[in-house]
């Protein structure tokens, strides 16, 4: 092998599929063969002109990888293994995913779960992780399946909203109400195990820092001004996890949800998460959490990357979509 076909970003904006030489994958101690990646919301972003992800151009994109070892310098990582990579620089500031091979650190790798393919694990990829993180975290500030608490999960018909509905429903919570956009999105969230459905366009605002206590938890994906108008609808002692900005960076509001109901609102970050609750949560997608469906995933190939992102873009995209290498 003297070159790799791999998707890239020449310059903000310009994307081609290229052959390129191996020292183009950067450094590292393993080289990947790459078998799937899969298309997040931040490599929409990074395809873009003004998406503010790529910083040094050229750069492959793609936040997600599974595939085969195929050399390692690492006495722990073994020729012919199974492993994937989320998250850290990859597709960021270390050439990704969307690429027939990568070479990263070895710290980087998980070892691939028994349970799980190597495609499976990229229907879960970046998404699955932020989507199990939010659960896991909701379920330390106290929610619990005993409760019957009512949960609203936003952007649920998004990546790692349509996650998020599974784990969810998975883990024996029944009251489950989905923030959608769009009416058709409906029956997709409803087959996933939405209990309810609630149009973005009916979530109002009375402008009061504090209105009806309308939900326990949320598990937000969004940000921005639905996030705001979330905040004062939460019940007393309840939480909220924020790890996306779709609908905005700013958020507004008032100390009372805080002072007064005593709610908690939590951040997720997938990219940095700690080596060791990495494989736990890996372990649990694999186990406990391993879903079933495909409904809400699609497989493409490297060609199709950019048209896939420009639906994202322009939200017309459902669910997951994973990208076919080798
Ligand atoms: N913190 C982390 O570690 C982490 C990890 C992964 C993802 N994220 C972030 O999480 C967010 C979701 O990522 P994703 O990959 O799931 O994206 P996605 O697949 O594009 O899903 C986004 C979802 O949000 C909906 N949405 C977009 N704008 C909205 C608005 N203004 N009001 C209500 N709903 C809206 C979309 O509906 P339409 O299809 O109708 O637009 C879609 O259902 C992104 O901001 C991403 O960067 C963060």
């Amino acid at each position: 092998m003297e070159t790799v076909k791999a998707l890239v970003v020449e310059a903000p904006g310009e994307v081609a599929i290229k052959q390129l030489t191996l020292d183009k994958l950067g450094s590292g101690n393993v080289l990947i063969k790459i078998a799937y990646s899969s298309i997040n919301f931040k490599d929409m972003l990074a395809l873009e002109p003004r998406g503010g992800i790529i910083r040094d151009y050229p750069m492959i994109p793609g936040i997600d990888l599974s595939g085969w070892v195929v050399a390692s310098d690492d006495s722990k990582i073994s020729v012919g293994q199974e492993v994937l990579v989320t998250g850290y620089g990859l597709g960021v500031n270390h050439p990704g995913g969307f690429a027939e091979y990568a070479r990263v650190p070895a710290d980087w790798l998980i070892p691939l779960p028994s349970g799980l393919s190597l495609k499976e694990a990229m229907v879960y990829g970046t998404a699955g992780v932020t989507a199990a993180m939010s659960v896991i975290e909701l379920e330390q500030a106290g929610m619990s399946p005993q409760q019957e608490p009512r949960i609203l999960l936003t952007g649920a018909s998004g990546g790692v909203g349509s996650l998020a509905l599974q784990f969810l429903v998975k883990a024996g919570y029944q009251n489950v109400q989905a923030l959608i956009r769009k009416d058709y999105q409906a029956s997709l969230v409803e087959n996933l195990g939405a209990s309810k459905i609630l149009l973005a366009s009916d979530l109002v605002s009375s402008g009061k820092p504090l209105e009806k206590q309308e939900f326990d938890y949320v598990l937000d994906t969004v940000g921005g001004e639905v996030l705001s108008r979330l905040l004062p609808k939460i019940a007393y002692g309840g939480a909220v996890t924020t790890c996306g900005n779709v609908g905005g960076l700013n958020l507004e509001t008032t100390v009372f949800p805080f002072i007064l109901r005593g709610i908690r609102l939590i951040g997720i970050d997938s990219v940095a998460l700690d080596q060791k609750k990495r494989q736990k949560i890996w372990s649990l997608l694999a186990k406990e959490w391993k879903l079933s469906s495909n409904e809400a995933v699609r497989v493409v190939r490297l060609e199709d990357v950019v048209q896939v992102a420009q639906e994202l873009k322009a939200g017309q995209h459902l669910g997951r979509t994973i990208v076919e290498i080798s």
